[in-house]
């Protein structure tokens, strides 16, 4: 029987779940507009993860309705839009072009995942990644090299971090899986935990 004793707790925590997330993605929103400095930064070129690609990268870092996944570099938004949609996660993405992040953000608004996704437009290397449980990335491993003291000083314990064809230099990978996109092309994919 539901008695006023449990169910109140059980509204209680929905409501604070529910404004943990809020806040959250409202203070992902702080993002800094890109500086002419920031637009010199933009060191991978536009280059899509194939849908497949993208599932098989957040299948293989066990992604669900807790997580919060940023994908940095987000390009056109796909895995952020994946996530979110498919894997029932909160997700941003990082995007610096942009005709990419308006695009991005379009599709967000028009897929009505405003809650659950959002795109920053700034550079990556200015991102607050403590929030995240899980990170994506298709970017060079000169990107990532660079990329690994934020990632070490933001993530915590158990964090995730994919990575698509390109590995993070000095981080060793727990497991690694060889993927077909629909094209017939084979990807490789990089699971790290952080310690
Ligand atoms: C190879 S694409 C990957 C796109 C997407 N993550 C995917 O897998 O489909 C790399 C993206 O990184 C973006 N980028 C490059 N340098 C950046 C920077 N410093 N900050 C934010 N985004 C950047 C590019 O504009 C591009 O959209």
């Amino acid at each position: 029987m539901i008695t006023h004793k449990r169910i109140f707790p059980a509204l209680e925590l929905a409501l604070v779940m529910t404004l943990a997330g809020a806040c959250w993605l409202a203070r992902a929103g702080q993002d800094p507009e890109p500086t002419e400095e920031d637009r010199k930064d933009r060191l991978a070129p536009f280059v899509p993860t194939p849908e497949n690609i993208v599932e098989s990268m957040l299948r293989l870092a066990h992604v669900g309705k807790h997580d919060r996944v940023y994908d940095l570099g987000s390009g056109d938004g796909r895995i952020v839009i994946m996530a979110a949609q498919k894997f029932q996660a909160e997700a941003v993405g990082v995007e610096l072009d942009d005709e990419l992040y308006k695009k991005s953000t379009a599709r967000i608004r028009e897929l009505g995942l405003e809650k659950k996704a959002k795109i920053l437009h700034m550079n990556m290397y200015k991102v607050d990644l403590t929030p995240a449980t899980v990170v994506t990335l298709y970017l060079l491993t000169s990107v990532n090299e660079r990329l690994k003291p934020i990632l070490e000083r933001d993530l915590r314990p158990g964090a995730r971090v994919v990575t698509h064809d390109f590995k993070i230099p000095g981080w060793e990978a727990v497991k690694s899986e060889d993927v077909m996109s629909d094209t017939g092309i084979n990807h490789k994919i990089y699971l790290y935990v952080r310690p």
